[in-house]
């Protein structure tokens, strides 16, 4: 991957994530405020706005031309062979309410999930940033990682309840330890460094912007990423498109998680 294109990546992901925690310590009260709605139809937050126009002003800017597939904004095409997936706030609602769990998310392909060549999550709070590139593994603060090679004893899951119940969900859900922190994008990395075995989101409700970039991540770590009829995760770069995820830390888990019929 072209080092002007990464490092373009970098700058754009510190400028979001500083630009946010900015307005977290100065304007907490209206970050959940809704101020419009997104291109794939949902509500756009006042801190959804603010991290996405700083994407659009450094991109507007930028002598690398890159184009953007962005959550709220949908696709800029900047003239570029590239396009940044963006979700520049992964976790919104995490963000405004005070829970210390949301980030910045950014993929570089040219059209689809499996063609994703270098990724970036950036945890805004604690600071951590994880990264991956294709066939040259994943890192977390620049240390590689690495999904546990077996289920650990104690299995431990993140798994996608409330109104995205599904019976399996449901059923996975009484036979483990399950967290359920509400950013896609940071409970796949969970995955990656073997923090947890694995992420169920048993319904279609994830958009390409908010996986895309977790996807390589985990690949590189040594998992698997598949849809709930265990097929490999795949998705066109459109702000429409939403798809289920099970994210694990070997096949021989995902036989157990969707057992053939
Ligand atoms: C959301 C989070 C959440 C997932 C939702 C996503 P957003 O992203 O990743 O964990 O369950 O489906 O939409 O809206 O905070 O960017
Ligand atoms: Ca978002």
């Amino acid at each position: 991957m072209d080092e002007k294109l990464k490092q373009l990546a970098y700058s754009l992901v510190e400028k979001i994530s500083k630009e946010v925690k900015k307005e977290t310590r100065n304007n907490f009260y209206k970050l959940g405020k809704t101020i419009g709605i997104g291109a794939d139809g949902s509500p756009t937050s006042y801190i959804d706005q603010i991290a996405e126009d700083v994407a659009i002003k450094t991109l507007e800017k930028s002598d690398t031309p890159v184009n953007l597939l962005s959550e709220e904004k949908g696709f800029v095409d900047y003239k570029g062979n590239y396009v940044f997936v963006l979700d520049p706030v992964d976790g919104t609602r995490n963000a405004y309410r005070g829970i210390p769990f949301y980030s910045v998310s950014l993929a570089i392909g040219k059209s689809k999930i499996s063609n994703v060549e270098y990724a970036i999550v950036k945890n805004i709070p604690t600071g951590d940033v994880f990264t991956a590139e294709k066939h040259q593994g994943a890192f977390l603060n620049n240390t590689r990682i690495r999904v546990c090679e077996m289920p650990s004893p104690e299995m431990l899951s993140s798994i996608s309840l409330g109104k995205n119940y599904t019976p399996r969900a449901g059923k996975l859900s009484k036979k483990g330890n399950v967290r359920s922190y509400g950013a896609a994008s940071l409970e796949m990395c969970l995955v990656a460094t073997s923090a947890l075995d694995y992420y169920f989101v048993g319904r279609e409700i994830l958009r390409v912007v908010d996986i895309a970039a977790a996807t390589l991540i985990v690949r590189e770590a040594g998992g698997v990423v598949k849809t709930i009829t265990g097929e490999d995760l795949d998705m066109e770069f459109d702000a429409t498109s939403r798809t289920s995820v099970v994210a694990t830390c070997s096949e021989a888990l995902l036989s157990i998680l969707l057992p053939k019929a």
